[in-house]
């Protein structure tokens, strides 16, 4: 069975109330900040977890649209301070918050998204000891998603850096706010115990694969449809998993000058930035980390055997396929 449709309405679901959830407040120059990635769009896809965690338990899907939204909104958070961090001028196609508006609206606006998260967050409508829980794992994925991207930040300037170390901040800028989502779903569903492990697991890996696969779409994927902008993670030097390859696979080879040339040079010319995606093709260092982020989808998908055989089973094993595969 087809379930585009079903994913269609979760998701005009899901718009709906993160946009009711931003539009109050008193300046609207702050509103119109906050609103504006949340009205670019998005693939919601942390709040899509959410809800079909808690619905594949047994529990009621609807019951955590609240916690999904409050979720969506922290990311959307994080990605207006990332675009200010990673000089992005551009984000689901339109101009980033920073560029629109300017640098301390941006940081004031991620800040005031990252408080109306929390207003949601306290009035979920769970038990006590199960809303102390979320919050304890919310606040300690943001905690682990800013220790992710400062490690990022720290890697462009590093000569070397590891695949483990690669993997490390990868999970903490990326996977923990989607284990979060497939954990806090769970939770609200009433999982059992073993359940709400499988869940945050299977998040986890299906979330560094995501992660895998668009860094592969930063280098490789067509700007108008990911609506981001195609070299930069190379002209801001970001140590992805496909540059740590080439850079251990060129050590001895004269053709490592025309990655290096381009890697962190804010000035490379497109023609420097092509020649360097080129080379990373050439050497197989891409396709290497496709081939990585599919395994990760395998793993992610192995841990759905936890849950009893119902559409929104199937639904979470094709956002796998989904998270590792888009275009988008
Ligand atoms: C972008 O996340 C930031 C990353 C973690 C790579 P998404 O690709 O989920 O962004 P939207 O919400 O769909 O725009
Ligand atoms: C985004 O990472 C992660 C967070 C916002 C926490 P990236 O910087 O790699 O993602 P894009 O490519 O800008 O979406
Ligand atoms: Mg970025
Ligand atoms: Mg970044």
């Amino acid at each position: 069975m087809d379930h585009t449709e079903k994913m269609k309405e979760l998701v005009n679901e899901v718009d709906q109330a993160i946009l009711r959830y931003v539009e109050h407040g008193k300046h609207e120059k702050l509103i119109k900040a906050m609103r504006h990635y949340p009205e670019a769009g998005g693939k919601r896809m942390r709040p899509v977890m959410a809800i079909l965690t808690a619905e594949a338990v047994g529990g009621r899907g609807k019951e955590a649209l609240p916690f999904g939204c409050a979720l969506e909104i922290i990311h959307n958070f994080t990605l207006v301070h990332d675009d200010v961090i990673d000089q992005d001028p551009v984000r689901r196609g339109k101009p980033a918050v920073h560029i629109a508006f300017d640098i301390p609206t941006a940081i004031i606006a991620g800040d005031a998204l990252f408080a109306r998260a929390y207003e949601i967050l306290a009035d979920i409508d769970v038990d006590g000891e199960a809303v102390r829980r979320l919050l304890r794992s919310v606040s300690n994925t943001v905690f682990l998603v800013a220790e992710g991207q400062q490690m990022d930040v720290d890697n462009e300037e590093r000569a070397e850096v590891s695949r483990e170390e690669y993997l490390d901040m990868v999970e903490k800028k990326t996977a923990v706010l989607f284990a979060c989502a497939a954990e806090g779903g769970a939770i609200i569903g009433r999982g059992t115990e073993e359940q709400i492990s499988s869940m945050k697991e299977y998040a986890r890996l299906l979330g560094i694969g995501f992660q895998i696969w668009d860094d592969v779409l930063g280098i490789k994927g067509d700007a108008k449809k990911t609506g981001k902008p195609v070299g930069s993670d190379i002209r801001n030097g970001k140590r992805t998993l496909i540059v740590v390859d080439a850079l251990e696979r060129l050590e001895k080879d004269p053709r490592k000058n025309v990655l290096t040339a381009a890697l962190g040079n804010a000035n490379a010319s497109d023609e420097a930035v092509h020649a360097a995606i080129q080379l990373l093709e050439d050497i197989g260092s891409i396709e290497q980390a496709r081939q990585f982020a599919l395994d990760y989808a395998r793993r992610a998908k192995e841990l759905l055997s936890c849950l009893r055989d119902c559409t929104e089973k199937e639904m979470l094993r094709e956002m796998v396929d989904y998270a590792v595969g888009r275009e988008i």
